[in-house]
């Protein structure tokens, strides 16, 4: 079975597989490795300052002279009073000092909120050629000056109506999402209830309702999960959560350990930790906030109120109290170098298949 699809040909890759971004875990190593070996890194940038930005984005270009992608958060800044965050700012008060965490007032509620706004000027100086993006569809003005500049844009999509959405709006690519996919859901067409599709489903409803090329993302993390993407009609695949166990990764050892026990229930989709729908292993941290019954403010105020908090869990290897995102294939993750584990999918693949 041949690679090509027009998402190699488009993209100029050698094989039709993306590492997923994954804002606080990837790196522009892992990101650098994968494009390296012929596949399509994904620099995770959603929310991040300017300068950040461009940081990651320098480091990533001195790792590989292929490409990569850039990806955003297509989210807006909903309005807010401090009012509305001061009972969770209590609840999380209260359950960092049950832990033993030292965080103070200004820990949640000093924060600074950055959208692709801030970073589109980055993209088209640094000549980014492949920009993705979730939580929404970048506005026109943006869509045409990265598509000015030459570059290629991947939306993602959770249901069929978005992915017409996306094609509507003149986007190159669409990541479809199945419900089995570590992180958040990039929904976000408000007038939907969540769409919870599994990918197997998903995917060829995408297929026949658009005509641009699809990624298929969620649960997939062997040769046989590929397999089954592309027979049910993907172009290419999106894979995070196999990642996750990496050396380049930034999950804290424990966060990869709970990942490698994980079964086949131990992941659930919660608002806690951001105000978005999101799938990660359950933990303390989790179960306390959905059942203190405080109302949980929208992304991105819970994620920023929560970062503190997150960073000081993190630092002490604590995984009961930090977000574990992962998607439900999480318990078959590997251990050793992103391409180590990127090579071993193509190796099993042509084993199997060729
Ligand atoms: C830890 C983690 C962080 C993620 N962060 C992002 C992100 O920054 N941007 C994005 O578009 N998707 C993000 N995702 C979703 C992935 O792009 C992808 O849809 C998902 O990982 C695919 O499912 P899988 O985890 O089962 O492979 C994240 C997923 C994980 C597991």
């Amino acid at each position: 079975m041949s690679w090509k699809s027009t998402v190699t040909d488009i993209l100029k890759l050698e094989y039709p597989i993306l590492q997923a971004p994954m804002l606080g875990v990837s790196t522009p190593e892992m990101a650098a490795a994968v494009s390296n070996e012929g596949g399509l890194g994904s620099l995770a940038v959603g929310g991040l300052s300017p300068e950040v930005t461009r940081q990651l984005i320098h480091k990533t270009k001195s790792l590989t002279n292929n490409p990569f992608a850039v990806n955003l958060f297509a989210h807006a800044v909903p309005p807010y009073t401090e009012e509305d965050l001061e009972p969770m700012r209590q609840l999380l008060m209260h359950l960092a000092s049950q832990r033993g965490y030292q965080l103070d007032a200004t820990d949640l509620s000093d924060f600074r909120f950055y959208t692709y706004h801030d970073q589109l000027d980055i993209l088209i100086q640094e000549g980014i050629s492949i920009v993705s993006f979730t939580f929404g569809c970048l506005d026109s003005t943006s869509i045409q000056q990265l598509k000015n500049g030459g570059c290629t844009l991947i939306g993602t999509a959770t249901c069929v109506e978005e992915a017409l959405y996306l094609q509507q709006h003149d986007i190159d690519m669409i990541t479809v999402q199945g419900i089995e996919a570590g992180g958040h859901r990039g929904t976000f067409l408000d007038h939907i209830p969540l769409p919870q599709v599994g990918l197997f489903s998903l995917l060829p409803q995408v297929k026949s309702a658009v005509q641009v090329p699809c990624i298929a993302a969620g649960g997939i993390n062997s040769a046989q999960t590929i397999k089954a993407a592309f027979e049910l009609g993907a172009d290419a695949v999106q894979i995070g959560t196999a990642f996750i166990g990496t050396d380049e990764s930034l999950a804290i050892a424990s966060y990869k350990d709970k990942l490698m026990a994980a079964k086949d229930t131990d992941t659930t989709l919660t608002r806690a930790f951001s105000g978005r729908w999101a799938r990660g292993i359950r933990n303390e941290l989790m179960s306390e906030i959905e059942k203190s019954g405080v109302s949980i403010p929208p992304y991105p105020l819970q994620n920023s109120m929560i970062a503190k908090l997150r960073k000081l869990a993190q630092q002490a290897g604590d995984s009961d109290y930090t977000t574990l995102w992962a998607g439900q294939s999480a318990g078959r993750t590997e251990r050793g170098s992103a391409r180590e584990v990127f090579l071993n999918l193509v190796k099993q693949y042509k084993t199997l298949y060729s």
